[in-house]
């Protein structure tokens, strides 16, 4: 069998990289992989279990052994649904903390990489074009400010009627960056060959039509 062709789409949070690579995987009829829906959900069972994140070997464990599983758009955990607690900022935080710890990455990386089935896989996170498919075939980094991101995560909450406040969530979001950019596991940085979209003041269908053409022109194939 022939290599998998992956399309990689990186990025912080709110930088509208899962809606992308959503309508990418749609588009193409491509597999989906969300790499940040796997470390919130240890996120919350390191939490639920009362771990502290010191205890690195533990979270490895429980990561290498999480009955995790994405049916439909749905994320499972074992029999419980747990797609949208894991959308919460406590989950996207209990998930960044966790995502620092080098042998969690490590326990994860073959999980991930398995995704990749034909007829292709387009995967979302921070690391997928740098170390989990270094050989992707496109690779695309989308960032937004982080004032931008905070107002897009602030409509969003306010439409499923949540009470938020906008300066505490751009501080969240700046110290989630932080972290996120500055560990020393696969941090948030662009792959030497990603195109660099800066979605700040661009609508989400212009960044879309800029992806495909990057696709198309990669894989001339693909185009009917
Ligand atoms: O993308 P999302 O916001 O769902 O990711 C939640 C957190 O999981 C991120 O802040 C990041 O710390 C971590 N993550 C990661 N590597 C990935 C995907 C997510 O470290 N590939």
């Amino acid at each position: 069998m022939g290599k998998v062709p992956v399309i990689t789409i990186d990025g912080p949070s709110g930088s509208g990289k899962g809606t992308l690579a959503q309508r990418v995987a749609e588009t193409l009829g491509w597999h989906f992989l969300d790499s940040g829906a796997i470390y919130r959900v240890l996120g919350i069972i390191t939490e639920r279990a009362d771990i502290s994140v010191d205890c690195v070997d533990k979270i490895a464990e429980l990561a290498a052994n999480m009955p995790l599983s994405f049916i439909r758009s749905r994320t499972l955990l074992g029999e419980e649904d747990v797609s949208d607690l894991i959308r919460t900022e406590t989950a996207g935080n209990a998930a960044s903390k966790v995502a620092a710890i080098p042998q969690v990455r490590h326990a994860l990386l073959e999980w991930q990489r398995d995704y990749a089935k034909p007829p292709g896989l387009v995967a979302d996170g921070r690391d997928m074009g740098t170390v989990v498919f270094p050989s992707a075939e496109v690779k695309i980094f989308l960032t937004a400010s982080a004032e931008e991101r905070a107002l897009r995560r602030y409509k969003q909450l306010k439409e499923k009627g949540l009470g938020v406040n906008l300066a505490s969530l751009t501080e969240e979001i700046r110290e989630r960056d932080e972290r996120d950019s500055n560990r020393s596991a696969a941090p948030l940085t662009a792959a030497d060959q990603a195109l660099q979209l800066d979605s700040t003041a661009m609508a989400m269908d212009e960044v879309f039509q800029q992806v495909m053409q990057k696709v198309f022109a990669t894989l001339p194939n693909l185009r009917q």
